[in-house]
């Protein structure tokens, strides 16, 4: 089945059948798209697609279901769901999906809403479903397709999976170890926007496993640079990478993606939030304000437990001594022996919304954030509270995003 020329406008009739499941999807959203998943990944081919972790706990079907209801809520006016339809397309691109996997969803989502809802889905309903499943599945394939020509036109530009050799590894806390990846065919490589992931594809001994990890280097045509956080109960994507990669071992990755980052030219002061691990985007953009944007005012402000756990810190500190406008602020909620406040750090403690008002130009800034869960959600709302609109608050969260995030 191709799909590639755009459908019509969805028939009031349709749009109307849609609106009316609206919710049925909210009582059993997940439910629906859980069953999904387990029809989808019969086909093992399908399945490889994926990072099974974030289905194990259940986050990546949290978000296909948030998707959807949303989509549904937003049937007569589907421009509100650009942003969405553009993080989609962007992981699409990181996964490597291609028009042809969208008929087995297709199939696995109208067979579940059929087995969840049982007679409730009569043959109308899911008529409509199909038709308004296509209408989405199509503004997706034809902005992959967009994403995916631009990349390759691009100098350094690549399609699909590409060797990298690990150039350099480096010890940079007690727990974070950054990799520089150069390709192993010695091209170049595309200049990524500072904020944006790689997806790495590693062969480990338990099998294939797929991770995103945000470029923590500025721009540039010849390397990337990860750095990584040994995740002790996870699955083992990270403990891989800390414990069995060397330099001169090789791994593939995606081309750059992610609709998180600074704009080419900002058009306001900026101001950098990051908690723990989430520093890794945020040092690509300090690099690249310090190389391209001196006169951009800066206010870097990070939080992590003490400086065991602290990366990068000299490296952010040189590139803001050097850049004059750039401003950076440690925050260390466990501090240990040895640390001390205008020493080894700037507060003692969490980052508050208080200090932020105080010492940050919220009024004026874009804010940027990335870090663990509790802090994105604490902090999207809190600068929503503190009058910051949506659109100059730009966040990435290391998985699958769903509703709850949203202030
Ligand atoms: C856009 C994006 C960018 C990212 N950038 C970075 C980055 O720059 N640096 C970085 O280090 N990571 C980054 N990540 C996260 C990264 O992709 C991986 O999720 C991370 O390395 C953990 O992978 P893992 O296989 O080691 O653990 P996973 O299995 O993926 O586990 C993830 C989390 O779940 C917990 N967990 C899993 N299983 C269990 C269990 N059985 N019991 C208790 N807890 C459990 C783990 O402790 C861990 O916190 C990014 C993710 C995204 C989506
Ligand atoms: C209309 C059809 C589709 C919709 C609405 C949709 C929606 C989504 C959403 C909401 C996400 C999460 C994005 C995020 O992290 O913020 C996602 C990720 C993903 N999608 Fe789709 N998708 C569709 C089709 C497909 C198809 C056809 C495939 C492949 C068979 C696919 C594979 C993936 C993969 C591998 C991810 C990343 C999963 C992860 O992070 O673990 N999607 N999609």
């Amino acid at each position: 089945m191709s799909h590639a020329t755009p459908r019509p406008v969805l028939s009031e009739a349709t749009r109307a059948l849609v609106r009316a499941s609206v919710p049925a999807l909210a009582e059993h959203g997940t439910l629906i798209t859980t069953t999904m998943y387990r029809r989808l990944f019969q086909d093992a081919s399908i399945r490889a697609l994926f990072n099974q972790a974030n289905q194990d706990g259940g986050s990546q079907p949290a978000a296909l279901a948030g998707a959807i209801l949303a989509y549904a809520r937003h049937i007569d006016d589907l421009g509100a769901l650009t942003g969405a339809v553009e993080r989609m397309a962007q992981k699409h691109i990181a996964y490597h999906i291609l028009p042809e996997h969208y008929p087995s969803v297709a199939k696995a989502l109208l067979g579940a809403i059929g087995e969840v809802l049982g007679e409730a889905a009569t043959p109308e309903l899911l008529a409509a479903w199909g038709e308004a499943y296509w209408f989405l599945a199509d503004l997706l394939i034809a902005r992959e397709a967009a994403i995916r020509s631009e990349i390759e036109a691009d100098a350094g530009g690549w399609r699909g999976w590409r060797r990298f050799t690990v150039a350099q590894r480096i010890v940079e806390s007690e727990l974070i170890v950054s990799f520089v990846l150069r390709p192993a065919d010695g091209g170049a490589v595309l200049p990524h926007k500072p904020g944006q992931y790689l997806t790495l594809r590693l062969a480990t001994p338990q099998g294939e496993i797929k991770r995103n990890y945000s470029i923590s280097c500025g721009p540039n045509a010849d390397h990337y640079r990860i750095s990584v956080k040994r995740e002790a109960q996870g699955h083992g994507g990270s403990r891989y990478l800390h414990d069995a990669v060397a330099v001169g071992d090789s791994l593939e990755a995606t081309p750059p993606s992610g609709d998180f980052y600074l704009p080419d030219a900002p058009s306001r002061p900026v101001v950098l939030l990051s908690g723990g691990v989430g520093l890794t985007p945020m040092v690509s953009m300090l690099e690249t304000i310090a190389a391209k944007h001196p006169q951009l005012e800066t206010h870097y402000v990070h939080g992590t437990a003490n400086s065991a756990s602290h990366a990068m810190d000299a490296h952010v500190r040189r590139l803001a001594s050097g850049h004059g406008r750039m401003r950076v602020a440690s925050f260390y909620c466990e501090p240990r022996g040895g640390d001390a406040p205008g020493k080894t750090h700037d507060v003692d403690g969490l980052i508050d919304i208080a200090w932020l008002r105080s010492n940050t130009p919220l009024d004026q800034a874009d804010v940027y954030l990335c870090g663990p869960r509790p802090f994105l959600r604490r902090f999207v709302q809190e600068l929503a509270q503190a009058g910051v609109p949506g659109e100059r608050i730009h966040y990435e969260f290391f998985g699958p995003s769903d509703e709850a995030l949203a202030a």
